[in-house]
């Protein structure tokens, strides 16, 4: 859409029209004056609160800087939809653009960010990107400290700031990086210990988790229920289906919607979507909502499309099946984290054996060792990662805080083997070749044991056949 159908200005990028100054007066005035009433602090505001009080308490008497970061152009005047960056989501909430997260060397924390606009300027219905008329307004900044119990200050206030050392999580808003002069050690220490903050997750946390994963749910019966339509058109409309699900209980998908069909299922991270569904195959499905705080879900069924798997089919599923209650039972506090992973890649390559890949328990052990990990062909990938508002979250911690740390309650995380017969594997018997089978589920870690988010959707090979014939009886 342009922005007047008339008297386009030739030779501008974007045929803006003159503007007369008749129409910049009209457009300038004669607006009501806009009341407000402020909101109820919202259910996350102290539990953010708490982790900016942690934050200043690990580098007192310093200047901290967190960008959200802004919008990402797509296509020449065309953005990417705005996405709050994590570690700035984590401490506020807020899911305006350009926002900046300062705390000051006492530990006070100033939000700065673009005020309401004032209509008595022409940029509210020249600029396509902000201008409230084109986007929508703003919430002013007393709005948004009421909402996340923090102190707002206007965005370009920023700049009496220039020139003030301070370490500044970097990556997001270069115009931010240029006004503090900051070493990249002491930067990196912050991104790093930001990380590892996100590492036990408190209860609203765990609960915005639960509801991604109750929405995920839902997607993935909305799917199954549309099974028929996939196979008329393409995986794409299991995409579509889901991602209508994603943007109407939240705030978009977490990561791109795997949906891959037949041979499909064994390219990791398929998201083309663009080929058949076809009876007799299996579709596997790897999909997660991001919810309204941006915690996102992240679950994988591998369903026969037929809603029946055929035999060679479940011996495959059974043993993913049999590796992920391996898994499962190894995730409780006080575990490696990488303890899930090896309880289930010891089921596997045992089972690799019955398959018919390696040829006795002798070969399945050996393939284990250290040195061999031939089993590594079929299965790919790690069995977990941590899981909050970022898929891979804390992605910055320390190795020794998170992949060769310890479980602890709070810890949230993914527990997903699968196995992967690539359609040209000369190696495995020809009738395994094209299947893909992984299935995953998002637990948090309890006092005991954990307890898994996503256990209203069915894992096991009956379960899920059951499952899927009910929903396309209803
Ligand atoms: N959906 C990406 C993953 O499972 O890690
Ligand atoms: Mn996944
Ligand atoms: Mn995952």
């Amino acid at each position: 859409m342009s922005e007047d159908e008339t008297g386009a200005e030739p030779g501008t990028a974007s045929h803006d029209p003159a503007r007369p100054e008749r129409l910049l007066e009209s457009m300038t005035t004669g607006w009501a004056e806009r009341t407000e009433e402020l909101p109820a602090p919202a259910a996350g505001a102290p539990y953010r609160a708490e982790r900016r009080r942690r934050l200043a308490a690990r580098f007192p008497g310093e200047w901290l800087v967190v960008p959200t970061g802004g919008y990402k152009v797509r296509a020449n005047d065309t953005e990417y939809r705005f996405r709050p960056g994590t570690e700035f989501a984590h401490l506020v909430g807020s899911h305006q653009p350009d926002a900046v997260l300062v705390v000051d060397p006492q530990g006070d924390a100033v939000l700065y960010q673009a005020p309401t606009m004032d209509r008595s300027t022409p940029a509210f219905f020249t600029d396509r990107m902000y201008g409230e008329l084109w986007v929508g307004p703003r919430p002013s900044l007393a709005s948004t400290s009421a909402l996340l119990g923090v102190e707002t200050r206007p965005l370009d206030d920023l700049e009496a700031l220039k020139g003030t050392a301070a370490r500044v999580v970097r990556g997001y808003d270069a115009r931010v990086e240029e006004l503090f002069p900051s070493d990249e050690e002491a930067d990196r220490e912050l991104v790093t210990w930001l990380s590892e903050l996100r590492l036990v997750k408190d209860a609203h946390e765990v609960a915005q988790l639960q509801e991604a994963v109750d929405s995920t749910v839902t997607g993935f019966e909305d799917v199954v229920r549309q099974l028929d339509a996939a196979k008329a058109t393409s995986e794409r409309w299991i995409e579509g289906v889901f991602g209508l699900r994603a943007r109407v209980e939240g705030n978009d998908v977490g990561y791109g919607s795997i949906c891959a069909a037949g041979s499909h299922a064994c390219t990791l991270h398929w998201t083309d979507n663009d080929g058949p569904v076809r009876d007799g195959e299996l579709v596997l499905l790897d999909m997660g909502v991001e919810g309204h705080e941006l915690y996102t879900a992240d679950v994988t069924r591998t369903l026969p499309v037929s809603g029946t798997f055929s035999d060679r089919q479940r011996q495959v599923y059974d043993l993913v099946f049999a590796a992920q209650e391996a898994a499962l039972a190894a995730c409780r506090p006080g575990a490696g984290f990488l303890d899930p992973h090896r309880a289930a890649m010891r089921v596997l390559a045992h089972g690799l054996v019955e398959l018919g890949v390696l040829a006795d328990a002798d070969d399945a052990e050996a393939s284990l060792a250290e040195d061999d990990q031939r089993y590594r062909r079929w299965t790919l990938h790690g069995v977990s990662h941590m899981l909050g508002i970022d898929v891979h979250d804390c992605a910055h911690a320390r190795d020794e805080a998170y992949r060769h740390g310890t479980l602890e309650p709070g810890h949230v995380l993914t527990v997903e083997p699968g196995l992967y017969f690539q359609p040209d594997d000369l190696t495995v018997p020809e009738d395994l070749r094209g299947i893909g089978v992984r299935i995953e589920d998002d637990v948090v870690v309890t006092e005991d044991g954990c307890r898994n988010l996503s256990a209203a959707l069915p894992r096991d090979s009956a379960g899920v056949e059951a499952w899927m014939a009910s929903l396309r009886e209803r």
